[in-house]
């Protein structure tokens, strides 16, 4: 007599047809381990549908085997939130075959897309059309726009257009009962009741499988300017900050920060990267954009540089003369964590606190870590316009990955201390996932933990999505 996962198996095969349900080990390699390493996963089979009605096939034929199902996008998580667990019970739902742009419209300013879509290639279709889709993060090459809605991504354009869910008009959902539910409204304003599609965004896959959305757009950006500053310290980084929001006003795209440990493990590790402006212990990248024809945004970046210079709030800046150079900027920030995933064993933070408090945050938090782990590598960077910063620990030079990841809660405990003391949160843009559940008692316990479970039990009563991912002991 077949098993249960056998007997399931052959039934998904047969709703999907050849080659979009795996079950060998090697096949299901790539979908059993996240991005980071952390957690290795045991799957059930792997299944790739193509259409959102096979979506449909599979909750419905996993609900009646009792399969939790585990919505995978890119696999870019960054807090094993699209890992199975080591049950071997779980079926890896990965959405990668669901790649349509169903629309672009540039009279409701709107574009409707599949899920399996990465972020990067909704962009291009979005530019192709004059337009732009204002989400960008710097795994936009393989994040899916199904896992960025679910995981609600922020990224460097959130102080000037918000994070995702600001840019969700509608969605379709696959519901835990197989129902779809076609919520792809492109309306506006539409106060009727609850707003679904918001329970859905920033759900982590726990509610539902999101197979489409109604992305809201921006016109397309004419013209871009950037600049690449080493400050003196963290205060002069928000002196700056303060200086460009009046100045260049909804022109400010962004404002990253780096520190100089985090800019440092990119040169080492990345190959072709190069520092353009001196050395210093504090960075920042500015990125400019308008869609206004006219607007001078080169002068206006100058101009503002020289202000801060000579007001002693940057000690030394270079200004992308081409679009290559501005690229070459980003380069530099956006491989913050693969340089830092080359360095060795690290412990992510993704914290934020109010904007103004961010320099508090860096140093009290690296002097309390420095003095707990001697020799370990802190390297802050992130998204100083949002009061979001990675403030990551990379294993100390030459020692024991192991050892140091055994301490992984004891430094997160640290480092959280002071995000909570200064009023933050202790998961800003990455999800709770896995890795964060056991914070989530002690930070959102009570009322709030309670909703959420209400919640969870409303839409799915039998536990049948992501179980282990956003609520303590599931
Ligand atoms: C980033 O902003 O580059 C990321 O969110 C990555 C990270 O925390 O490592
Ligand atoms: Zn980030």
């Amino acid at each position: 007599m077949a098993s249960v996962s056998e007997g399931l198996a052959a039934h998904l095969l047969a709703a999907l047809g050849d080659g979009a349900v795996l079950t060998g080990p090697y096949d299901m390699a790539g979908y059993a381990v996240d991005w980071r390493g952390l957690y290795h996963g045991r799957p059930l089979a792997v299944v790739r549908p193509s259409t959102v009605a096979q979506v449909a096939d599979v909750v419905r034929l996993c609900a009646g085997a009792g399969a939790p199902i585990v919505p995978q996008g890119g696999n870019t998580s960054m807090v094993g939130g699209a890992t199975p667990s080591q049950a071997g019970s779980a079926v890896v739902l990965s959405l990668e075959r669901l790649r349509t742009v169903r629309a672009v419209d540039p009279v409701e300013m709107t574009m409707t897309v599949e899920a399996g879509l990465t972020l990067l290639q909704a962009q291009e279709a979005a530019e192709a059309a004059g337009m732009l889709l204002p989400l960008s993060i710097s795994s936009e090459g393989s994040a899916q726009i199904g896992g960025v809605l679910a995981t609600n991504a922020g990224g460097n354009n959130t102080l000037r257009f918000g994070n995702a869910r600001d840019l969700v008009l509608g969605l379709e959902v696959v519901l835990a009962d197989g129902a779809v539910w076609d919520g792809l409204r492109h309306l506006h304003k539409d106060n009727t009741g609850y707003c679904l599609r918001q329970l859905f965004v920033g759900s982590e896959g726990t509610l539902g499988i999101i197979t489409a959305a109604v992305l809201r757009l921006q016109p397309g950006v004419t013209a871009r300017a950037a600049a690449f500053c080493a400050l003196p310290s963290a205060e002069a980084a928000l002196a700056l900050l303060g200086r460009l929001r009046l100045r260049a006003a909804a022109a400010l795209h962004a404002f990253e920060y780096m520190s100089g440990g985090s800019v440092a493990l990119v040169l080492r590790h990345i190959e072709g990267t190069h520092l353009p402006v001196g050395a210093a212990d504090h960075y920042v990248l500015i990125d400019l954009g308008t869609s206004a024809p006219a607007d001078p945004l080169e002068a206006t970046l100058e101009e503002t540089l020289a202000e801060a210079l000579e007001a002693g709030e940057i000690a030394d800046a270079a200004l992308s003369r081409s679009e290559a150079q501005r690229l070459a900027f980003w380069h530099l920030r956006e491989e913050h964590a693969e340089a830092q995933k080359r360095a060795g064993a690290s412990i992510k933070n993704d914290v934020s606190v109010p904007v103004s408090l961010v320099p508090v945050l860096l140093r009290e938090a690296a002097a309390l870590c420095a003095v707990a782990a001697p020799g370990l590598r802190v390297v802050p960077f992130g998204h100083l316009g949002d009061g979001n910063i990675h403030f990551n620990l990379v294993q100390p030079e030459g020692a024991d990955p192991a050892a140091f990841l055994a301490r992984a809660d004891a430094l997160m405990a640290i480092v959280n201390g002071v995000v909570k003391d200064l009023g933050g949160s202790f998961s800003a843009e990455h999800g709770v996932g896995r890795l964060k559940t056991g914070l989530m008692e002690e930070w959102r316990g009570g009322v709030e933990l309670r909703l959420m479970r209400g919640i969870k039990a409303a839409l799915d009563p039998s536990g049948l999505f992501n179980p282990g991912v956003i609520f303590p002991g599931r």
